[in-house]
């Protein structure tokens, strides 16, 4: 299978924060959040695999700062690894300040896909080739991540995810 980039999966959802979307805070609900953040990821995972795509887990959610009624967000995934059936998107959440425009980093998620056939059964996937630094920053971390992923899970022993273990170990 051919290799792709980040770059080609890369999706870029903009919409609105309104009234039915908030807490008694007004600001953005968290599972709204993350809902646009599951959409976006699952667009990019599409994009990637060209296969049907289910969310296996999410791995990280930071909510970092709110986000107020009335907000254009951007939400903007892109694959970071591709490993055999499964895929790790990363997704960066903007929001853009009204009166000057410019866009300020608001949360963060990382979220694992697996590309299934019609019956549900996991299928390979094309590998990915990070470009630039950032891209291959988090290509890098993706493995401890996914062996991280898959001991809080129960599927990995602890014993067995080396790449994650000599993090601990090494600093
Ligand atoms: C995700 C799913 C397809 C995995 O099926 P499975 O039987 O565990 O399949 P496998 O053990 O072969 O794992 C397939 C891949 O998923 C990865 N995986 C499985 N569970 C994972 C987890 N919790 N975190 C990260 N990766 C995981 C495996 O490491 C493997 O990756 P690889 O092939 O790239 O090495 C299956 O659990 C499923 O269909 N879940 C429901 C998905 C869904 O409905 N999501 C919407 C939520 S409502």
């Amino acid at each position: 299978m051919q290799a792709k980039t980040p770059e080609d999966s890369r999706t870029i959802m903009t919409d609105l924060v309104l009234p039915s979307e908030t807490n008694p805070l007004n600001n953005l609900f968290g599972g709204e959040l993350l809902a646009r953040m599951d959409r976006a990821a699952s667009i990019a995972a599409r994009r990637h695999s060209r296969r049907i795509v289910v969310t296996a887990s999410v791995n990280h959610v930071a909510f970092n700062k709110a986000v107020p009624l009335g907000s254009v967000v951007t939400v903007e995934a892109a694959v970071s690894r591709a490993f055999k059936t499964s895929m790790e998107i990363f997704i960066d959440v903007w929001v853009e300040d009204r009166e000057s425009g410019t866009r300020s980093k608001a949360n963060e998620a990382i979220y694992t896909f697996v590309a299934v056939d019609e019956t549900g059964t996991p299928v390979k996937i094309p590998p990915i080739e990070p470009e630039t630094d950032l891209e291959k920053e988090r290509f890098a971390a993706a493995l401890r991540r996914k062996q991280l992923a898959l001991v809080l899970a129960g599927k990995m022993k602890p014993g067995d995810a080396t790449e994650l273990k000599a993090l601990f170990v090494n600093s």
